[in-house]
């Protein structure tokens, strides 16, 4: 039997704190009997996305493959997407969040992988004739899981606060399951991760998760979550929630779904019906409902007779370079 494919990815230093705990949980998933692959983002010229919508474009209109235009070393990262079954994903914090690269990477990923519009691409594409060649990559529909990594230095666990939600915006488009995350706070109360025990066992214990859920015969035990809370949210296990005065629920940020809050046993609790679980964006419902949005509601160019005209004002207006 083909061996499983883990690739491990690092947004920190080479061989900080994030890079060597995402290899501690590879290390395992190869003693598991996986094929592992590391790669350190820091080291890769992978530049922002420049907005062009090319990706979801061409997807749309059944001329593209969802590939990006801007030539890098996006492309080594993709391939290597492509052909794993599952991914750990470690950042450190900066200012709260996963680090700017981890950002320009998501952002690259994002609309251009989403499998709802790839599968779309490609399902048209065979029904009119195309040779698959043409169409998206046929590997954006493996079913994947992944596992996500949050380092951060300060001793006080809020000053990560946006590192696992944000964090998800890696495995959100391509609907890769993941199973398994861990925070790391404190960093800086030790030289390095080599010599904290605690830290060192829960990435063994992770990359056991994760060649666990590989190694699951049903669907149910390969998306199992495999992670140490429940948290808040039953679909991404996160604990965050936003609140609005336009409405008596909460909703989760991550997956877009609403719930009840209400009060068991003295502690605030929250519950979401089996319909907004099914609709997260981390599922397909969810990301259906967005790109079907995006198709059916978004204007292309030519609506406004008069755009260019009415930009003549602000076409380079008080620029300094
Ligand atoms: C620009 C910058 C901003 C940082 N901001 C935070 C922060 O907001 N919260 C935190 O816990 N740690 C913060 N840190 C500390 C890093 O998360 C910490 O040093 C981490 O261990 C680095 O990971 P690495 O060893 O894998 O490179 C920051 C570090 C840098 C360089």
């Amino acid at each position: 039997m083909e061996k499983k494919k883990v690739l491990g990815l690092s947004f920190g230093r080479k061989m900080g704190n994030t890079e060597v705990m995402v290899k501690t949980a590879l290390m395992e998933c190869e003693k598991a009997g996986c094929e592992v692959k590391f790669l350190r983002v820091d080291d890769m010229d992978i530049k922002p996305c420049t907005g062009c919508i090319s990706c979801v474009v061409g997807m749309t209109t059944g001329r593209g493959k969802g590939g990006c235009p801007v030539k890098d070393d996006f492309y080594i990262l993709d391939e290597a997407l492509m052909e794993c079954d599952a991914v750990i994903v470690g950042s450190p914090t900066y200012v709260l969040s996963p680090t700017g690269r981890f950002k320009t990477v998501c952002d690259r990923i994002g609309p251009s992988h989403d499998i709802t519009f790839r599968k779309a691409a490609y399902e048209e594409g065979l029904a009119a004739g195309k040779d698959p060649s043409q169409l998206p990559d046929k590997r954006s529909f493996k079913k994947r899981v992944g596992a996500l990594i949050s380092v951060g230095g300060a001793m006080t666990k809020n000053w990560l606060v946006f590192m696992l939600p944000t964090m998800y915006e890696f495995t959100m488009s391509m609907g890769i399951d993941v199973v398994d995350m861990h925070e790391y706070h404190g960093a800086m109360a030790h030289e390095h991760v080599l010599g904290n025990e605690p830290q060192m066992d829960r990435m063994k214990k992770m990359g056991q998760n994760i060649a666990g859920a590989l190694a699951a015969e049903t669907e149910e035990e390969r998306t199992k979550w495999r992670g140490d809370e429940e948290g808040v949210c039953p679909v991404c296990h996160c604990d965050m929630l936003t609140v609005s005065k336009d409405r008596t629920g909460v909703e989760c940020p991550v997956c877009g779904i609403e719930g009840e809050l209400g009060i068991k046993d003295g502690k605030i609790s929250v519950s979401f019906s089996e319909a907004q679980k099914k609709r997260s964006r981390l599922r397909w419902d969810g990301k259906l409902e967005h790109s079907t949005e995006i198709k059916t509601k978004a204007v292309g160019p030519g609506q406004i007779p008069n755009l260019k005209e009415w930009k003549e004002p602000y076409l380079g207006y008080a620029e300094q370079n």
